[in-house]
């Protein structure tokens, strides 16, 4: 056991390590370093909560601690780069009912000895614990399923939604009123689980309603959620290490959210609305023939027109991190460079699944952080561009978004590839992307399809270079 002066002196240097992580995940050449940074703050604060805050039932605990960490040691081992985002909501939903759980045992705990305002105070913590957690947990679960494609990425768009959710709002303010109300008489239990159950409604029918462009913002907005369930529990708990912690995530991720939104030149309120976008990953359906023919190319030519070409521009997406074809574009675009020709990488904010999906599989593959650059760096350099090499995205490269005012995607900021002199898609099909809408880009006259898995058509234009 250690005393409570080691337990502060060890918060806070969790806690400044937190914040040196925070700082050095915000650039990929010292988010290594940042990631360990947080490792070992979590180390420090497991062990000092462990030795100087647990006073008994070690054995509950130790045995929690085995299972949970083999578990979270087991998903982590197989999960699978596109599944980051969905395992991301996985966690996120058990922050949530680990706040729900945590708000009932302190609401049940009998040895608790609040009184008055004490009580009170103690109550809503409890409430907006629950109410928070609740909300976090099947909000996450929902976009789970939706990440995931257990769910249609389509909004649920219920008659009068608006309506509902403010019905729902007040209904938690209202049961809340009475919990408190209740509590300080004694009861205050059903109030309570009539509380939560709102809450569960709410998150599920607020993410099922978000169209399926608007996910990136629903995940950092979910991601700051259960920062503050965690602030939140450790309320409840008076743990100011929690309360630090989840501040710091919940903080973050709100940032997160405000970044997400501006990629998407979204409003966070019309995000939160819903409807936005349409279902994902469908096959293109008749608005495609309207639209003329696509010109298929094969790998050959295309290593040709890479060869010939002095500026390229790769634009990494979604399919990048399916095909696993990161490797491959390294080992081309060192090819190309040592023929002396000028290489690029041009990133979406949302392309892929998560924030800053690209950038940590380029990262993996040891491609150079100096030529690989933000949408805003290099949108206006299209036309001095040969070819632009759009690699598995679709969504982020469609420019419906600026010219079809009633495009699901209308508004959404995209790499304008189609100024160059000749793009190159590669993808497997005519299948649209997480947006579900169709992409005119492959019907332009400067366009060429690749078609095939991205890795197994790279292998072979790295074959020919
Ligand atoms: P998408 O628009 O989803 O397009 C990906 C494309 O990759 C698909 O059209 C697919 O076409 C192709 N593809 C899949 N597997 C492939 C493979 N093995 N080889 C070659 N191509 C393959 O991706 P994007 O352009 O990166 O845009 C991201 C989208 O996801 C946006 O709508 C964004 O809003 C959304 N989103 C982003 C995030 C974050 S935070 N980044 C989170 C949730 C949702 P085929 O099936 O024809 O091959």
């Amino acid at each position: 056991m250690i005393n409570a002066g080691i337990v502060t002196v060890s918060y806070i240097t969790a806690t400044v390590l937190f914040i040196l992580a925070l700082g050095g995940l915000s650039h990929p050449e010292t988010a290594r370093r940042g990631n360990w940074f947080g490792i070992i703050g979590m180390a420090i604060a497991l062990l000092a909560t462990v030795l100087g805050v647990v006073t008994q039932h070690y054995a509950l605990l130790v045995g929690a601690l085995l299972i949970g960490g083999s578990i979270g040691l087991v998903l982590a081992r197989r999960v699978q780069m596109t599944q980051m985002p969905e395992l991301v909501a996985v966690l996120h939903s058990l922050v949530g009912i680990a706040a729900v759980a945590v708000g009932f045992a302190n609401f049940m705990d009998p040895d608790k000895h609040f009184v008055g305002i004490e009580l009170t105070i103690h109550d809503i913590e409890t409430y907006l614990g629950i109410l928070i957690g609740a909300l976090t947990f099947s909000g996450s679960v929902i976009a789970f399923g939706k990440l995931s494609g257990r769910i249609s990425g389509s909004p649920l768009l219920l008659p009068a939604r608006h309506w509902l959710n403010l019905l729902l709002l007040l209904g938690a303010i209202w049961f809340g009123r009475e919990f408190v109300l209740q509590s300080a008489a004694g009861g205050g239990m059903t109030p309570l689980v009539i509380m939560t159950i709102i809450s569960l409604l709410f998150g599920i029918h607020m993410v099922m309603a978000i169209g399926g462009a608007d996910m990136p913002v629903v995940v950092s907005m979910l991601n700051s959620y259960s920062g503050w369930a965690a602030s939140a529990t450790g309320f409840m708990l008076s743990n100011d290490l929690l309360i630090v912690t989840g501040a710091l995530v919940g903080s973050s991720g709100a940032i997160l959210s405000y970044i997400m939104c501006r990629a998407m030149n979204r409003k966070f309120l019309a995000v939160i609305a819903g409807g936005f976008g349409t279902g994902g990953g469908a096959a293109a359906s008749g608005g495609g023939a309207d639209q003329g023919e696509v010109v298929p190319i094969d790998a050959q030519e295309t290593a040709a027109l890479l060869a010939g070409a002095k500026e390229v521009m790769i634009v990494p997406g979604y399919g990048m991190a399916v095909a696993q074809a990161q490797h491959t574009v390294f080992e081309i675009t060192r090819v190309l460079r040592e023929k002396g020709v000028n290489v690029r990488f041009g990133i979406h904010p949302v392309a892929g699944r998560m924030p800053g999906h690209m950038n940590v599989l380029l990262a993996e593959a040891r491609v150079p952080y100096d030529i690989v650059f933000e949408m805003d760096e290099v949108n206006d350099d299209f036309p001095e561009v040969d070819v632009s090499v759009i690699i598995g995205a679709n969504d982020i490269v469609n420019p419906s978004a600026q010219e079809e005012p009633d495009s699901p995607i209308a508004g959404m900021p995209v790499l304008e590839v189609w100024k160059g002199a000749t793009s190159i898609v590669l993808k497997r099909s005519m299948a649209t992307g997480y947006a579900g809408v169709q992409n005119p880009l492959f019907f332009k006259e400067n366009t060429r399809m690749l078609f095939g898995d991205a890795k197994e058509t790279l292998d072979e234009v790295l074959k020919t270079l």
